[in-house]
């Protein structure tokens, strides 16, 4: 059997490492040919170490020539790549076959849309790129004859619960259910999150993960994103998307069928099982991840998303019903004010308003290209600077 060719973008970030994790555990099945960070040099040049791969690539330049150098040093010939294009590079190279989109935010975008307009197998947990993306990347995986495979957990658990052939989808669902933990505030009063810190606003309940998706997780954007994410993944309307607090994580999402019968997804939360469903699809593979066991298990309980607690959660719908590129102004807000809020710049509780001000001060326009949706990222982007 040939090795699948991965390319792993984010290859640093939590879900880049637990990829990595998953990979180790099949030499046989995969091959690392390319990796990516933004900062972290230390820990590329490990991975590059010990994986080996051809190509490493770093959008800034000083921080790949520091990496060019260490590599030297070492004996390891690994290629560093630099510069804008360079994870659009690695993505498309006709060496890789499996791309895993794993950067955070809005920046994944170019290389996840030029990983799928190669044809390649892209793994997506970078759900901000399809957030900002939208029918643009779709058509993008339409057209390169991609295969696309969510890795958020919650959509891996909606794709695992439906049949292989896409075209079925359409008539068999009635709507999903998207579970969230309601993440570490869930019980607190919402009157006192003014005073909240990035470190407790990171302590997810029940997941490790990189700063950003914690605050999102925190706020519930997260879940708004995911809802937008759901949107375009499976085709559905605003309406076929719910979602309801699950607190323990365990079922991972669901699919209510025409008939009312409900499909779900169980398991213990463990980033590594849709990593490993995506690598392995249509197979299965060992993950790593510990089993499932019922009797030791607390009660499985659900909640209604508290619209004071999480006022966020509902802009994914606003966002989904405005016009095309409203949803691109919604991640971009949030960008911004996420990074505000961990850098000591916003409190905790005015990353809601910076998100809901730019829905409604923002006016997409064209979103026809990368460049026109960057642009109308970077549009954003300033308006929220303003208001932070
Ligand atoms: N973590 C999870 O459990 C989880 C679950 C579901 C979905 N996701 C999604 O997966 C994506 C990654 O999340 P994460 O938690 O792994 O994030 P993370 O730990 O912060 O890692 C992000 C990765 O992207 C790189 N990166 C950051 N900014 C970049 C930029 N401007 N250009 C290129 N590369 C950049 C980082 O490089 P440096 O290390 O050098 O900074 C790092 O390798 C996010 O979209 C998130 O929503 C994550």
């Amino acid at each position: 059997m040939n090795r699948q060719r991965v390319c792993v973008l984010g290859s640093t970030g939590s879900i880049g490492v637990n990829t990595l994790d998953v990979l180790a555990r099949h030499p046989d099945r995969y091959e690392v040919v390319a990796l990516s960070a933004m900062s972290r040099v230390d820990e590329l040049l490990a991975q590059c170490l010990a994986w080996q791969p051809r190509f490493a690539a770093m959008p800034g330049r000083e921080a790949a020539a520091r990496l060019r150098e260490r590599l030297r040093e070492a004996g390891c010939r690994t290629e560093v790549l630099d510069g804008a294009a360079a994870l659009a590079e690695v993505a498309a190279h006709p060496d890789v076959d499996t791309v895993m989109a794993a950067i955070v935010g809005a920046a994944g975008l170019a290389p996840a849309i030029a990983a799928a307009r190669a044809g390649k197998r892209l793994l997506l947990a970078n759900k901000e790129a399809i957030v900002v993306g939208g029918a643009l990347f779709m058509h993008a995986v339409e057209e390169g004859g991609a295969t696309l495979l969510p890795i958020d957990s919650e959509h891996s658990a909606i794709f695992q619960c439906l049949p292989e052939d896409r075209a079925t989808w359409h008539e068999r669902i009635d709507h999903i259910v998207l579970t969230a933990s309601g993440g570490p505030f869930r019980q607190r009063d919402p009157k006192t999150l003014a005073d909240v810190t990035p470190d407790q606003a990171c302590a997810h309940p029940n997941w490790v993960m990189g700063r950003k998706i914690s605050v999102d997780s925190a706020t519930m954007m997260n879940k708004a994103l995911e809802v937008i994410e759901a949107r375009w993944l499976f085709n559905l309307t605003p309406e076929q998307i719910k979602v309801l607090i699950h607190p323990q994580s365990i079922i991972h999402s669901m699919v209510v069928c025409r008939d009312q019968s409900v499909l779900a997804q169980l398991g213990t939360p463990d980033m590594r099982v849709p990593i490993a469903y995506g690598l392995s699809f249509p197979e299965r593979i060992t993950s790593g991840a510990s089993r499932l066991d019922l009797l030791t298990t607390p009660s499985l309980t659900f909640e209604e998303a508290d619209a004071v607690r999480f006022p966020g959660l509902h802009l994914s719908w606003q966002a989904l019903r405005g016009p095309e590129g409203t949803t691109t102004v919604l991640n971009a807000a949030n960008e911004v004010a996420v990074d505000a809020f961990l850098n000591g710049r916003l409190r905790f509780d005015r990353i809601h308003a910076i998100n809901s001000q730019c829905l409604a001060d923002v006016q997409p326009g064209d979103c026809g290209s990368i460049e026109s949706l960057l642009d109308l990222d970077a549009r954003t982007r300033d308006h929220a600077r303003r208001l932070v």
